[in-house]
Parts: structure tokens; C-alpha cells; sequence
């Protein structure tokens, strides 16, 4: 593991994490990437959450926040270039002391992934029931017939009628539900404990991404796996998570139940990203290519850089001290935590 100099150490005081501890536990994950040999600010910084079996947990934040780096960082898909600090541990592992050989047994058969774009974890010259079953190759000591077998079964389980066409078609035979769906099936192969699903619906028209999302909760209820599911669109996660994860500039800015945050958001940012959003854009109405308002501004080096909040320049609610301190987090209830001196008013 590569240390984030400058950044391993945070200085504000912390809340516990509310999630409650079991099968994932981010402890001060800070992550930079390098451009042009120099380190850039970072993309996580000091994040701090835990996630326990079988629960759904929602990552919401603009794009930028980070959300997709954290995914990469608990798959080990981080690029070369980036530099990760801080523990991620997994059933007791610290995955940031893994190298290669011993990520190859844990990806794909306990940690799994379903990405925004099915084409990138699709090879499009190979048959897509021949790339579920390499998962399965690579994971388990099964006979071919075995193999061919489950992956019919598991392409039945995420909904899949014509098992035998979608086995033997190659990605661009399929339609996008059909890939979203392939590439579920490619992650549940295995049985993982944890699925990260990156954007799965963006490329989605409305209906599909109600589908979609019953479909991963089924998926979640059947098997019990826990689920990271990340978004820049918070009306996918009411009535859909058990909790919301809002990441602002690489922090986590807020976190709690989703009910009570979505009724009571207490950080500007979460009630700014809220307000955005009219029913009529919530998935149920949504088409493909529509998208979700954005908060006016924008986060920039020097937010990053100042001693102060990073939300200071776009928030309506700043006051002389959010320029010069950085806000402590605080748990105003239980099951709740937020980092804004002014979540109160
Ligand atoms: N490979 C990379 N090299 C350099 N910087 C990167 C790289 N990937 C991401 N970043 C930077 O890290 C920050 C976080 O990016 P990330 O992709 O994690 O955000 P995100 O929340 O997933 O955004 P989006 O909603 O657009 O997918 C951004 O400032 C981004 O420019
Ligand atoms: S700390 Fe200040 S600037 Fe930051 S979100 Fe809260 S009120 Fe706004
Ligand atoms: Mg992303």
C-alpha cells in the first residue's frame, strides 16, 4: 500500500460511523490520484463508514464527489496512478494490504461489481454465457457441464426468459436490459457478500430502471448479499436503501436511515441535492438522456484547499466560520451523522 502523504492523518474530530460493523469498515480511506507525477487533491479523504451484511446502503453525491473512486478502491481497481491510504477491511481483512493474487480470490467471488456501462465488464468478442461461466472457472474446481448448468441458472434468476439464446449471444446482441441484467448474473455467480453497483440505471429509460432496481432488491432479499449502490439521483433510493451515504468533494458530508433523511436532511448539501428533486424526475417518470437538475456552482481547487468547509462557496447557510474551520462531524441522533456547523438552523 502506497500512503497519501499529507493526508493519512485527519484533523477534525469524528462521529462514529452509524452503519453498524460486520462485513465492510472504512477506516480514514484517502485516496489521490497523481497527474503529471504531482498529487492532485484528493478524490476521498478521510472516509469513514461501515456496512453490514445484507444491507442496501445508498452513495449519493455530484459528479466528482468521488463515489466511483471508492468503488474502484473496495474492488482494488484503482489505477496505478492513484494512491490509497487509511484501512478497508473485509471480513476481518484490511483489503488495502492485498496484492494482486489475493484480490483475484476475493473480486468477482466475495466482492463483485455491477458497473454503470455492462460493456465494460463484457468482452464483446466472447460469448456472455461463456464470460459468466470464466467467473465461476476462476473461482470454483467444477466440471464444464456443472458450470454451464449454473450459469442457465443464475441468468434465470435475474429474470432472464430465453436462458439458451442470451447464453450463446455476444454483448452486442443484447438489448441494454438484457446486458444490465447479464451483468447482474455475472456478479451473482459467485454468491458474493457484497455487490457494488456503480450508476447501474444511468443508461436506463424509466422503466427499466424500476426494473432494474426491484430486481436488485429481490436479489438482495434472495441472497442476502449487502449492496453499495451508487447515485447521483436520490429519488432511486427512497424506498429502495436502508441507508444513505452523501459524499461531498471526497467526504462523507452526511449519513443516516434514508427515511429519516430524505423527511430531514440536516446538511445544506443533502436538502440542496433534495430539493432538486420534483417528483415528476424521480425514476418512475424518467426517459433516457433526462437529466436531474444541478445545484448552482461548482466545487473548485480552492474549496478543496481552503482550511474551511469545501460546501462553503456554494451554501446559502455559511457563516464567518465556515471559511476558516473545517466542521467536526456530529451525531445529532442515533443512526445519524452529519459534518455542518449549521445543520440545525
Ligand atoms: N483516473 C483518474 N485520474 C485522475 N483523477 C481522477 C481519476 N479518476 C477520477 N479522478 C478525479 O477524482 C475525483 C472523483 O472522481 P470520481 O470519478 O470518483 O467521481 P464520481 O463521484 O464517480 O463522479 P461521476 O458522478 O461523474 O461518475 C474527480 O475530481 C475526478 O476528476
Ligand atoms: S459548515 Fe457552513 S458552509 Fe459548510 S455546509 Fe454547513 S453552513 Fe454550509
Ligand atoms: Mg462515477
Amino acid at each position: 500500500m502506497r500512503t497519501v502523504s499529507g493526508y493519512s492523518e485527519s484533523a477534525t474530530t469524528r462521529a462514529q460511523s452509524p452503519g453498524a460493523p460486520g462485513l465492510l469498515c472504512a477506516r480514514e480511506l484517502t485516496v489521490c490520484y497523481a497527474s503529471r507525477g504531482e498529487p492532485s487533491s484528493p478524490a476521498l479523504l478521510g472516509i469513514d463508514f461501515d456496512i453490514a451484511p445484507g444491507e442496501i446502503v445508498g452513495v449519493l453525491g455530484e459528479s466528482g464527489s468521488g463515489k466511483s473512486t471508492l468503488a474502484l478502491s473496495i474492488l482494488g481497481l484503482l489505477p496505478e496512478s492513484a494512491d490509497i491510504a487509511g484501512s478497508l477491511v473485509f471480513e476481518g481483512k484490511d483489503l488495502l494490504r492485498f496484492d494482486e493474487s489475493a484480490w483475484r480470490g476475493i473480486r468477482g467471488a466475495r466482492i463483485a461489481m455491477v458497473f454503470q456501462e455492462p460493456g465494460l465488464s463484457l468482452s464483446p468478442v466472447m460469448r456472455v454465457g461463456s464470460q459468466i461461466a470464466e467467473v465461476l472457472r476462476a473461482h470454483r474446481q467444477e466440471g464444464s457441464n456443472h458450470r454451464k448448468l449454473q450459469v442457465e441458472a443464475v441468468l434465470a434468476e435475474v429474470g432472464l426468459t430465453q436462458v439458451d439464446r442470451i447464453y450463446k449471444a455476444y454483448s452486442h446482441q443484447l438489448s441494454g436490459g438484457e446486458l444490465q441484467r447479464v451483468a447482474l448474473s455475472q456478479a451473482l455467480a459467485c454468491r458474493p457478500d457484497l455487490i457494488v453497483a456503480d450508476e447501474p440505471t444511468r443508461s436506463l429509460d424509466g422503466t427499466r430502471q424500476k426494473e432494474m432496481l426491484d430486481l436488485l432488491r429481490e436479489t438482495n432479499r434472495k441472497f442476502g448479499c449487502a449492496l453499495i449502490f451508487i447515485t447521483h439521483n436520490p429519488g432511486l433510493l427512497a424506498g429502495f436503501a436502508d441507508r444513505v451515504i452523501v459524499m461531498y468533494a471526497g467526504r462523507i458530508v452526511e449519513e443516516g436511515p434514508v427515511s429519516r433523511v430524505f423527511r430531514r436532511p440536516l446538511h445544506p448539501y443533502t436538502k440542496g441535492l433534495l430539493q432538486l428533486m420534483p417528483t415528476s424526475l424521480q425514476y418512475a417518470g424518467r426517459t433516457r438522456g433526462q437529466h436531474l437538475p444541478v445545484l448552482p456552482g461548482t466545487l473548485t481547487d480552492d474549496d478543496h484547499l481552503s482550511p474551511g468547509c469545501s460546501f462553503a462557496s456554494r451554501c446559502s447557510a455559511r457563516t464567518q466560520v465556515c471559511q476558516t474551520e473545517f466542521p467536526a462531524e456530529v451525531a445529532p441522533e442515533k443512526g445519524r451523522r452529519v459534518s455542518c456547523f449549521n445543520y440545525e438552523n
